[in-house]
């Protein structure tokens, strides 16, 4: 998978355990950014909606969520790839935006970049496989970088995996169906029918995915915008059309509660930075005027598991118990029926140390 700000990789053990434990048939990964967590849920047999507001994202989910993976024909996907690895590389867009003018990738694989990514445009646009070739050339191209996992800025020294040739794999697909939708969460939520799992991982802050995956948007795109700067962003990052609402402090609070308030969920799951512009109380006060029974916060630490309970808060939005030093800690919310969020709860106590990490 590609390397990803916020990626909720440690915690889907823990997030699969509330899944499973509530019996949910049906869910959806709100802000599902690389899709990690509906994929977690897919291949614990429940029926996934992912939905984001980058085009990147939503090539990720039409492969890991929308294609069944039991029905796929893998040899003809793997037929495509071979004969797009096949392409001879040639210098375009790509490689005199992201190897000359910056340096993210070797000139040798921006070639391969842009002789792949022609191709598909011209010849494969229609072809019920291009978001999973897609999705193996952006894998590829993640793999070769010269980032720290953001493309903010390239590293002053080519990173040693930058050396490497580019190389289309195949994409591990997933049985079982889901849907994918790209869209403002504000827009789309009111759309989404009820799930038995409503979960939401936004952004907590000002750094925005847009600019921090520029380089994925344009691969996506395949627009060739005019592009400014060291790390040479698209010039649409100025647009006010590309800001997220989720990115500016004075907005963030309201349109989070809001699409607590819209979550049709019979259990919502929200993942919490406690370094963000809202506090846990406002978030569990959202979720309980939205309606649910129970609430609780259970933190996670990426090295090990610290305690399934920390917080649990009263039908007023208050406190009771006590919540440790939460800082580089992973939040999650669970909020639905008090049955239900106790299973959670017992659930994620369940889960062991050495086996998780
Ligand atoms: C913290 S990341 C989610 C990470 C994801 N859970 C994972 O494990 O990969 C937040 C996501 O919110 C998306 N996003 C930002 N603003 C949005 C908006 N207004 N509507 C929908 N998605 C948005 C970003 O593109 C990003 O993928």
């Amino acid at each position: 998978m590609i390397k990803y700000l916020g990626s909720k990789r440690t915690l889907l053990p823990f997030i699969g355990a509330i899944a499973s434990s509530s019996g949910a048939e049906t869910a959806v990964d709100l802000f599902t950014g690389t899709t990690r967590v509906a994929q977690e849920f897919k291949r614990r047999g429940l029926k996934v909606l992912a939905s984001d507001i980058s085009t990147y994202s939503e090539i990720l989910a039409q492969t890991y969520i929308v294609a069944d993976g039991a029905t796929e024909n893998i040899d003809e996907i793997k037929a495509k790839l071979t004969y797009l690895q096949n392409l001879p590389g040639k210098s375009g867009y790509f490689t005199k935006t992201f190897c000359v003018d910056s340096r993210y990738f070797q000139p040798k694989n921006g070639e391969k970049v842009d002789a792949i990514r022609d191709e598909l445009e011209l010849n494969f646009r229609d072809d019920p496989h291009f978001p999973i070739l897609l999705t193996s050339l952006m894998l590829g191209a993640d793999r070769v970088d010269s980032t720290t996992g953001v493309q903010m800025a390239y590293l002053k020294q080519w990173a040693a995996r930058a050396h490497n040739d580019l190389e289309l794999r195949m994409p591990e697909l997933i049985s079982g169906s889901g849907s994918a939708v790209r869209g403002d969460a504000l827009e789309v939520v009111p759309t989404f029918e009820t799930a038995d799992l409503f979960y939401m991982d936004p952004p907590y802050n000002q750094h925005r995915y847009f600019t921090n995956y520029h380089i994925w948007e344009t691969l996506v795109r395949w627009d060739e915008p005019e592009s400014y700067g060291i790390a040479m962003k698209r010039i649409d990052s100025r647009d006010e059309g590309t800001k997220s609402v989720f990115n500016k402090k004075r907005e963030m609070p309201v349109a989070f509660k809001k699409v607590i308030e819209q979550a049709k969920g019979k259990m919502v799951v929200v993942s919490y930075n406690n370094e963000s512009w809202v506090d846990a109380s406002d978030i569990s006060q959202a979720l309980y005027d939205a309606g649910h029974e129970a609430v609780s916060l259970m933190e996670f630490d990426y090295k090990r598991y610290v305690g399934a309970q920390i917080g649990i808060f009263n039908p007023n939005g208050e406190k009771v118990g006590k919540v440790g030093a939460l800082r580089n800690k992973e939040l999650v919310f669970v909020a639905g029926d008090a049955s239900a969020v106790e299973d959670a709860s017992k659930a994620v106590a369940s889960l062991r140390p050495p086996t998780l990490f």
